[in-house]
């Protein structure tokens, strides 16, 4: 067998369970194809890296270890797919780059760990002839095709945990507590953490909600006896006045109103309309920090095995998924583009609905 020379980058927001797929994809390629016959190459700080030719050959030493660690040891950076295919200032010719990294290190295939941005990016490079697996990453769990992505289990585990200790502290004092939970598009971690922490109101994107439902939910617990509530707030929800506007007119409504945040307007909403004291709470990059759970470590594994086997069989243009109990893929060009949003009449709403947890519609 010939040797193969596997190039791996991971890009966008780190997350939980980027270094386990790392061990998974290469201890499997190892397995299958034997330790001489694969060579490792390692990009910084994703596809950044690749424009810019920062690499280098790794050792299975490299590897040791980096189960449990958190964020990624290859780097991670934002490069914006819509960005890809512009030439700026510098001139440069950011596809043409990549290619040329790919093709100067000789790599038979392409790695890519990351969201929905970077398998956008993949897909293009994967039309543009290089060979190219994608994995499937964020805490945002809102890749098309996939029921689950690497992180987000951790990232719930974490949000719960906010929520509970939250909770402790708004019962001391009666107090509202809102508690902002990373997801500009997709709700599934506000979700979640809600359902798992036994959030009183939960926000969403998906749902938009109105200002007098949410202050109503609270006042009607507080007049049966429980001042305190605790609201998980989706980074990107929004009431339904602001779901009619452009992203940039919302933030620019926000702004005038002295309102960075949807979190802060809401802890301001309540307090005003109900006259509850309400604080407001951001854990912010806390949830994609750490060590991964245990389920995000299996499924990194999983995923890294799969994703091995399609390298042994030079089986190229996929991301990993998992489907039901299945570990699968999905062609990139299918995917790419494409988000998995919370299903507004789905089971997980009708659960929460179901234990009186109020949306604010
Ligand atoms: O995509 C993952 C994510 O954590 C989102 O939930 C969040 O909106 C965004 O990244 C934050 O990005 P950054 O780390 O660049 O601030």
């Amino acid at each position: 067998m010939s040797k193969r020379r596997i190039g791996i980058l991971t890009s966008g927001g780190d997350c939980p369970g980027l270094n386990a797929t790392i061990r998974g994809v290469v201890r499997s390629c190892y397995q299958l194809m034997g330790e001489d016959n694969v060579e490792i190459v390692g990009i910084a700080d994703g596809y950044y890296g690749l424009i810019k030719d920062m690499c280098r050959v790794m050792n299975p030493s490299d590897f040791y270890g980096i189960l449990t660690q958190g964020g990624t040891i290859l780097g991670t950076k934002r490069t914006p797919y819509k960005m890809m295919t512009v030439v700026e200032e510098d001139e440069v010719d950011k596809v043409k780059e990549m290619k040329q990294t790919y093709n100067k290190w000789g790599l038979d295939c392409l790695l890519t760990l990351g969201g929905n941005g970077t398998h956008k990016t993949a897909n293009l490079l994967s039309t543009e002839g290089l060979n190219v697996i994608g994995l499937p990453k964020t805490i945002d769990n809102d890749i098309w095709g996939t029921d689950v992505t690497f992180g987000f289990h951790t990232a719930v585990d974490i949000g719960t945990e906010v929520i509970d200790r939250i909770h402790t502290t708004a019962h001391s004092h009666s107090r509202v507590m809102v508690v902002e939970i990373m997801g500009n598009k997709a709700g599934w971690l506000a979700l979640y953490t809600g359902i798992g922490g036994g959030s009183d109101i939960i926000l969403i994107p998906e749902i938009p909600f109105t200002p007098e439902k949410v202050i109503e939910a609270v006042r009607v617990r507080a007049e049966a006896g429980k001042p305190c509530s605790v609201i998980a707030v989706a980074e990107g929800a929004m009431d339904r006045e602001e779901a009619l506007l452009k992203r940039k007119d919302r933030i620019k409504k926000r702004a005038e109103a002295g309102e960075v945040t949807c979190t802060s307007r809401v802890a301001r909403l309540i307090q005003t309309g109900t006259g509850i004291e309400t604080r407001a709470v951001v854990p912010g990059h806390m949830l994609r920090g750490g060590s991964p759970s245990a389920y995000d470590r299996i499924l990194a594994t999983q995923f890294g095995a799969r994703a091995a086997k399609l390298i042994k069989l030079g089986k190229y243009g996929y991301t990993i998924a998992k489907k039901g109990r299945d570990i699968t893929e999905n062609k990139l060009i299918d995917i790419a583009g494409k988000a998995r949003l919370v299903d507004s009449e789905g089971e997980m709403v009708e659960t929460a609905r179901s234990i009186g947890t109020s949306f604010g519609d």
